[in-house]
């Protein structure tokens, strides 16, 4: 997939530049919870060649699901402080999203400065598509920049409708995840696993449907696991799972148990609570009162082993309910596995709940990419097309 892109060769001296970016971050005691390589970092490389060229850039993104209201806890306000602090200029926040205000306020732009418009999701048709809300955005920007690869996902105004009413184009970020993502597939060098965890079986099915020829082993863990384990026939007591899975798990059973790699053994507790007695059992064990929260060590164990010698990897989702830091154990050995890998194998990393973790264990620099995007990933790797992106290609 080949894309448009801003090249040097553009005179962007005063135009007015609108960039969709996905500042959709934590909210912590007013604070955007976005660490060094935190989605609204890694989108402020492209404001900040935009503003090198002395361009006037208007930023959009969405926080949180406001459900088309203003909602004073939604405000962007704390991704402009962010932002203010990586652009090193102040980012000013419009008092609306669109109209007549906000027109006013881009109209007084000088060259080099940004503007963070309120949150697009506080007008209902930003979630429609409606060429309404496209139009109003346009009005704001002579160009219109896509690089928010973690919501392109999504038929929203700003990543879709928008692409025809402005000369479209993708920014570094985006540009720089879909050509590793796309790179993933037939051509990857083998052995090829994909680790797979968190809450959803449904989301992650197609993507299994696609890679599953191409795999030499699925590593799972997580609550999906538990589906899966279900659909054994095995007990798991009072752990969480999505039950409506379970039938397609059966399945995948049936047709590729010789790739599915599932937890032998579990942590388990009787409560969620951070100081909650943890037990180690294996997956025959699983008591009626008790909850799995992680993998256990003997899975683990196998699990590094089949990452050693592992030439591509792809991981989606935490392997235990890493809400809990103690219960975090597994998806931690499982990260610094994945990173040792580092020069050896292609490792993609993706979805917002590792992101932190990985940080923390300063393990960012270690992967061959780590997605901003969760569903964005997902619905890209299962050959989806993504809306907007299509707009953007050459
Ligand atoms: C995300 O966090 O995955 C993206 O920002 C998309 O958010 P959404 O799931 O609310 O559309």
């Amino acid at each position: 997939m080949k894309l448009r892109r801003l090249t040097t060769a553009m005179n962007l001296r005063g135009k007015r530049v609108l960039v969709r970016i996905d500042g959709n971050v934590p909210i912590v005691k007013g604070r955007a919870v976005d660490g060094p390589h935190g989605r609204i970092a890694r989108s402020a490389v492209g404001m900040n060649w935009l503003l090198q060229r002395g361009a006037r850039v208007i930023v959009m993104t969405h926080l949180g699901r406001p459900e088309g209201k203003r909602v004073a806890a939604y405000s962007v306000k704390p991704i402009a402080r962010r932002l203010s602090g990586l652009l090193s200029t102040k980012v000013k926040v419009a008092r609306s999203v669109v109209g007549a205000d906000v027109e006013k306020a881009v109209r007084v732009m000088q060259d080099g400065e940004v503007l963070l418009l309120e949150n697009l999701r506080f007008d209902p048709r930003e979630e429609e598509n409606a060429p309404s809300f496209a139009e109003a955005l346009a009005k704001l920007g002579d160009l219109y920049v896509n690089d928010a690869f973690a919501v392109s996902h999504r038929a929203h105004a700003s990543v879709d409708a928008i692409t025809s009413e402005l000369p479209s184009f993708a920014g570094p970020l985006l540009h720089d995840e879909l050509s590793v993502l796309g790179r993933l597939g037939a051509h990857s060098k083998k052995p090829f696993v994909l680790v797979l965890g968190g809450l959803k079986m449904t989301t992650k099915i197609p993507l299994l449907e696609r890679f599953l020829p191409l795999l030499d082993h699925v590593l799972l863990g997580g609550a999906l696991a538990t589906a899966f384990l279900v659909a054994q026939g095995k007990g798991v007591g009072k752990s969480v799972y999505e039950k409506e899975s379970v039938a397609a798990c059966a399945k995948l059973l049936k047709s590729h148990a010789d790739k599915l790699a599932l937890p032998t053994d579990v942590v388990v507790v009787r409560s969620l609570r951070r100081d909650a007695k943890r037990k180690v059992v294996t997956t025959d064990a699983v008591h009626a009162s008790d909850r799995i929260v992680d993998i256990g060590p003997a899975t683990v164990k196998a699990f590094q082993e089949m990452l050693g010698s592992a030439k591509t990897i792809v991981w989606n989702g935490p392997l235990g309910y890493c809400e809990i830091q103690p219960f975090c154990h597994g998806t931690r050995e499982i990260a610094i596995a994945m990173a040792s890998r580092t020069g050896k194998a292609t490792t993609v990393v993706g979805g917002g709940d590792t992101m932190p973790l990985i940080e923390s264990l300063g393990l960012a620099d270690k992967f061959t990419l780590l997605s901003t995007g969760g569903g964005a990933m997902l619905q890209f790797l299962s050959g989806q097309p993504l809306p907007g992106v299509d707009a953007l290609t050459l």
